[in-house]
């Protein structure tokens, strides 16, 4: 960095607002060359504000050229104001005043897309974290909260829809242009602001609310995507009346809206009353959009709409308390879904999310806890620890309370803190509160980064007829933290008799609460789960009356974000595996077994010795397999589980539990395990495909999605051998799909098989799905990604001509992503070829797009600050490759942060 290195930001150093704005008009002219934006703010003193200073410093960005400032309507002069790249400092400022400022913005030069940005042919904005003050001057913090009401001015036949947040209370027209004036009458930080300029389509509907009230809500597409947005509206109405049902929660306007953009960093953003949704999040039909896409609409559109609550109504003081808002969010967008689909799938799913991206952030050179205490730029913050973590901690004191309990607290909560700005600890002291728990120590959680261990060891006397679990906990050291103290932490155990029914239990003495009600754990008919309360770094639970050798069960429903050591043999796990009363735990046996497995096999290869599967495996999956045959009409079996159950753990799961992690022999032994299941299996798999292949009209009920999960994985595992005679099988599958699911299944199992007879298959096949979806962006998405993900050799150069392909742009985050995230966190064995080929091409990446669009440059990044999981000569790669990025002009402040922590 030249002028310096960028400054970090420090949670002790908070100090409230020295001025307050009242209220916010906003003036929005908007044109195909500048835009002028006029704001008029009523400023005043913050009685709370001990600091003795007179002078206003308001943020802003180099970009905005100023036309104007008035104070009480008088212009100032220029030695009444300084201005320094982003800020503007106003000296010698009255108590209270009127302070209009005018500048000129070029929205369609904003590739950032952080402000006032235009995608496509429409104008839009992304405000959090920090992206008002590139749209006027302002206190652009969340603690400022103002009323606001913004008038937008445009051509009437380029953008016939303007749009903002809250109530439209006034329109006009004057010759081409015209303008509309939006009031939104709730206090709000700058962060929620949003507002909206374009040639849209909408479709409406009403919901009533709880209270009777009818609230108008509407998507907004492009024309050519309003024919995809009839799923988001049905899960936004089943949002709202889960929220009304779960948590109490009403929708407060008359209007709620939400506007797709093809240009969006993120997944979406919850301005009040105006959500703003990437359109990879909001789109759905069944020929474009996969099972899975169908579920991320639901939980986006439910995760946005429940911000409404938690982080509008009730929002964050800074942006330290970001996990206030994003991780109890996170946890109500995960209940909402396990409602309305199969919760055990739903946690296994959340669970696989946490270990494959969560554990290996609190790792990383990057770590931190929910709350950080630092950071240069709060875009690096919006992190699977801050959302998926922090879903689980405020999981951790429902489970600790008991779901009645937690509902007090968060009755209380949402009732105390109603239009303010507050930290996470007023969320635990209103748990408090609300319930008399101490959660003292449960606070650490917000404190302290990494992930702790558990190790369990297990006696069984059978003299004196007990049971004794000795647990210790402890947390490997992350960067600033090397000494960390013990956690309280729900620990939900079972224990299985010898035929495999829960035993009742009880505690030998009472130092450990029993929890009647278990809230996130979901236990099944004959379950006797209990959970611990663990607080100290070393802790014995004996239990009596235990006539036999039980298997414990342990943290059942992934009870806390904890790795878990208990020494099982493969025979134990296979015997969790089909009769634990806990579906999350029988699905996490199967895991244990296929990791121990791999791990052996990893070993071996690692010797030169031939790979040896362990055929309890095996058996282990033919009869989850053979279950599907034999009960495939059963409406109990859930065909979603035994899918789950046969999917091996990701390499980078993997990865993750090696101290050095030997890619290629991952990668082999993992293959060699697929290899050995598919040959082995190969009559069964087959059998499971044929009976749930069914040309029945698409639905996306939780059965239909479960069967078409277990067809394409058995479709998978088929594909998998060389010399696979289902080649034909799989191009007739991908010619006759009726769904996106079916087709992109057998696409993709065309496009990693190596067997010769699919070289042509998957070019033709290629081909084809290319012309048939080339105008749907989404789709196009897919295409990109699947062949960047492909772990056939070669992945680089195919990456790098996808990236000449005329369709291809840096523009566009989704595009982008489909490409470089698909090789560099999807794609192992290629990324990190040995001779640092992918390194260096990620690096090169990242420093073209540092100038276009920091935020995702600084998210893309993140593979390569992973270099100290790796061997010497990787090790060395990628920090060269780092140290040149650093070496980059004009570092953004987001990759500077991210490159200079992960050194
Ligand atoms: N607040 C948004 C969400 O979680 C995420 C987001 C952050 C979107 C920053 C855009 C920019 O729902
Ligand atoms: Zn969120």
């Amino acid at each position: 960095m030249k002028e310096g290195q960028p400054q970090a930001i420090e949670l002790k150093n908070y100090q409230v607002p020295p001025y307050l704005i009242d209220s916010t008009e906003l003036h929005v002219e908007i044109n195909e060359d500048v835009t002028r934006v006029t704001t008029t703010l009523q400023v005043r003193k913050n009685p709370d504000s001990t600091a003795m200073v007179t002078d206003l410093v308001l943020n802003g960005a180099v970009e905005l050229v100023n036309k104007s400032i008035t104070i009480n309507d008088r212009e100032l002069l220029s030695n009444e104001f300084g201005r320094d790249q982003d800020l503007l400092t106003l000296y010698a400022v009255p108590e209270s005043f009127t302070l209009r400022t005018q500048v000129d913005i070029k929205p369609q030069d904003n590739t950032a897309l952080e402000g006032l940005y235009k995608s496509g042919d429409m104008f839009c904005t992304q405000c959090e974290a920090e992206g008002f003050r590139n749209i006027t001057w302002f206190l652009d913090r969340p603690d400022v909260m103002s009323k606001y009401r913004t008038t937008i001015n445009a051509d009437k036949r380029r953008y016939p829809i303007l749009l903002s947040n809250g109530n439209d209370i006034a329109r006009g027209e004057e010759g081409e242009r015209h303008w509309v004036t939006w009031e939104d009458p709730f206090m709000k930080p700058a962060y929620l602001f949003a507002l909206v300029a374009g040639d849209l389509q909408h479709v409406d509907d009403t919901f009533v609310t709880m209270s009777g009230r009818a609230v108008k809500l509407q998507i907004f597409t492009e024309a050519h995507n309003i024919d995809k947005v009839d799923y988001a509206m049905l899960a936004l109405k089943n949002a709202m009346r889960w929220d009304e049902q779960a948590y109490g929660r009403e929708y407060d306007l008359d209007i709620f809206m939400i506007v797709a953009v093809e240009s969006f960093n993120m997944g979406a953003m919850e301005n009040k009353g105006l959500n703003i949704f990437n359109t990879s999040c909001v789109l759905a039909r069944p020929d474009t959009t996969t099972d899975q896409g169908y579920q991320r609409v639901e939980s986006v559109v439910g995760h946005e709409y429940f911000h409404n609550w938690s982080g509008n109504r009730v929002t964050c003081r800074d942006w330290f308390q970001l996990s206030l808002k994003e991780g109890f969010t996170v946890l109500r967008d995960q209940q909402f879904s396990a409602t309305m689909g199969s919760p055990t799938v739903c946690r296994i799913n959340d669970v696989a999310t946490l270990r494959g991206a969560q554990f290996p952030e609190d790792a990383g050179p990057m770590a931190h806890p929910i709350r950080p205490d630092t950071y240069i730029e709060i875009n690096n913050f919006y992190t699977a620890t801050v959302y998926e973590k922090g879903a689980e901690v405020v999981g951790m004191i429902q489970t600790l309370l008991g779901p009645d309990q937690f509902r007090r607290g968060t009755d209380l909560y949402f009732d105390r803190h109603d239009g303010q700005a507050v930290t996470t600890e007023e969320f635990v002291k209103a748990m408090e509160d609300a319930t008399q728990v101490d959660l003292t120590q449960f606070r650490r959680w917000y404190s302290q980064a990494g992930t702790p261990v558990l190790k369990i060891q297990s006696h069984f006397d059978s003299a004196e007829q007990t049971y004794t679990l000795s647990v210790t906990q402890s947390c490997p050291p992350t960067p600033g933290q090397t000494q960390k103290l013990p956690f309280h932490l729900p620990l939900a155990i079972g224990l299985l008799d010898q035929a495999g029914a829960d035993m009742p239990l009880t505690l030998m003495d009472n130092e450990a609460v029993q929890t009647p009600q278990v809230a996130n754990v979901q236990d099944e008919a004959g379950s006797h789960t209990v959970v611990l309360n663990l607080t100290e770094a070393r802790q014995h639970f004996v239990f009596t009356n235990i006539s036999e050798k039980p298997v414990p069960s342990l943290l059942r429903g992934f009870s806390a974000p904890v790795k878990l050591n208990y020494d099982y043999s493969r025979d134990e796990l296979m015997f969790l595996m089909s009769h634990d009363s806990n579906g999350f735990n029988r699905w996490d046996a199967a895991q244990r077994l296929a990791v121990d497995v791999i791990q052996e096999v990893v070993e071996q290869i690692q010797q030169g010795r031939t790979p040896q599967v362990d055929p309890r495996l095996i058996k282990a999956c033919e009869s989850n397999l053979d279950q599907a045959v034999a009960r495939h009409t059963d409406l109990t079996l859930d065909k979603a589980m035994i899918a789950e159950m046969l999917v091996l753990p990701a390499e980078t799961y993997l990865a993750e539990l090696f101290t050095v992690a030997d890619v290629d022999a991952i990668h082999a032994a993992r293959e060699a395990v697929r290899l050995a299941i598919a040959t082995q299996l190969a009559g069964v798999l087959l059998a499971v495909y044929k009976l749930n292949q069914d040309d029945r009209p698409f639905d996306v009920s939780a059965s239909e999605v479960a069967r078409r999960s277990l067809k394409n994985v058995a479709l998978a595992y088929l594909m998998v051998p060389e010399n696979t005679e289902m080649v034909p099988l799989c191009v007739a599958q991908f010619e006759s799909a009726n769904c996106m699911t079916d087709t992109s299944a057998a696409i993709r199992a065309l496009v990693n098989s190596a067997s010769p007879l699919a070289l042509q298959a998957k070019e033709k096949a290629l081909t084809t799905f290319y012309g048939r979806w080339q105008d749907e962006a989404l789709v196009i998405d897919q295409w990109f990604s699947l062949q960047a993900s492909c772990p056939l050799p070669g992945a680089l150069d195919r990456v790098k001509a996808l990236m000449q392909h005329s369709a291809f742009t840096m523009l566009n985050p989704n595009r982008l992503r489909s490409v470089i995230v698909a090789f560099a966190f999807q794609n192992n064995v290629n990324f990190h070829a040995k001779n640092g080929e992918g390194y260096g091409f990620l690096a090169d990446t990242v420093i073209a797009l540092n100038s276009i669009n920091p935020l995702v440059a600084a998210r893309i990044l993140s593979p390569l600050t992973r270099w100290r999981k790796y061997d010497e000569q990787r090790q060395t790669l990628m920090r060269q490759h780092l140290q040149r990025i650093l070496d980059t002009e004009n570092l953004s402040k987001d990759v500077f942060e991210v490159v200079s922590k992960s050194l």
